[in-house]
């Protein structure tokens, strides 16, 4: 068999897609330059770029929410504008519906989806367990903690059993160690196979949340964006046995969804690198412009 038979087709693919808008006086402002660009099923693809690069605009157009000005996405090799992917986008904002409550909040995209209400409510119950909201599920947004809010963001958007998981700065709002804790669980569902998600897209302006996450690294330069560098992550994570004790150097005292527990058994030893050393070289290699 040929190497092109064995290789694996792309959920999503980009073809010099392209964005402008219009400016008052008639002309165009060009935000994304013509980009070629695939996702394919079984990685983390984290799109790391500058604020205001055009980091979200891509997203958009990826998912068909926005139109391209030129250029096309295909999903599965048909236009988007023709397939209506089952997309899911999980945002910076949380995004929730102050009146409802979580499992209100989390069904909210199945009713919209006409989901028979049994149904519905046992997904909807299933997902909040594997965030770890269980015992909320009557509580209102406004109750919430802004990780709390965030886990409901996440859990509605998987709901779904979204093909791609979009992920646009989600943990940019939270604090350095709810964003740590969040990450980590993000990453247990991932590699647990707990979520049939093929692929996960997120957004980030953070070298070190992509370096921790993210299976393979898009850098996004600016004006207009393009694509700076797209490269596999030199971190290879292993999942650990649950059985396993922590390892001595990351032994944090945090449970066991926590991000390093994730590491793999012999950290430092079989990471080149630790993500913080590894996000240093990235921000030398690929100066985000
Ligand atoms: N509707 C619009 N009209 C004009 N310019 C826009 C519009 N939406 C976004 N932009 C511009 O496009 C650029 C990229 O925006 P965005 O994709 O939101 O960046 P990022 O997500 O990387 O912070 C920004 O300079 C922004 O001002
Ligand atoms: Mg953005």
């Amino acid at each position: 068999m040929s190497a092109a038979n064995t290789a694996p087709t792309p959920i999503i693919e980009a073809r010099k897609l392209e964005k402008s808008y219009p400016q008052p006086d008639g002309s165009r402002i060009q935000v994304i330059s013509a980009t070629d660009l695939a996702v394919y099923p079984g990685q983390i693809i984290a799109l790391l770029g500058a604020s205001g690069c055009g980091k979200s605009t891509l997203l958009r157009m990826l998912t068909g929410l926005s139109p391209a000005s030129a250029g096309a996405v295909y999903w599965h090799g048909q236009p988007v504008r023709d397939e209506s992917p089952n997309v899911s986008i999980v945002f910076q904002s949380f995004a929730l519906f102050p009146w409802l409550t979580v499992l209100e909040n989390v069904e909210a995209p199945l009713e919209a989806r006409g989901m028979p209400p049994i149904e519905r409510r046992k997904r909807s119950l299933r997902i909040i367990d594997a965030v770890g909201l269980d015992g909320f599920e009557t509580a209102y947004p406004k109750e919430l903690s802004g990780g709390m809010k965030q886990r409901v963001g996440v859990a509605r958007a998987l709901v779904v059993e979204p093909e791609v998981l979009f992920m646009d700065e989600p943990f940019s709002a939270l604090d350095v160690l709810t964003a740590e804790t969040l990450r980590g669980e993000l990453l247990e569902l991932w590699l647990d196979h707990k979520i049939p998600t093929r692929a996960i897209f997120i957004v980030t302006h953070n070298i070190e949340e992509a370096v921790v996450l993210a299976d393979r690294i898009i850098v996004l330069g600016r004006n207009p964006a393009h694509i700076h560098a797209d490269f596999r992550s030199p971190i290879i994570r292993t999942r650990l046995p649950r059985s396993a004790p922590t390892v001595p150097e990351l032994s944090c005292g945090r449970k066991s969804s926590c991000c390093h527990t994730l590491a793999p058994v012999a950290w430092p030893a079989s990471w080149k690198f630790s993500p913080t050393r590894v996000a240093a070289r990235i921000s030398i290699l690929s100066p985000m412009n």
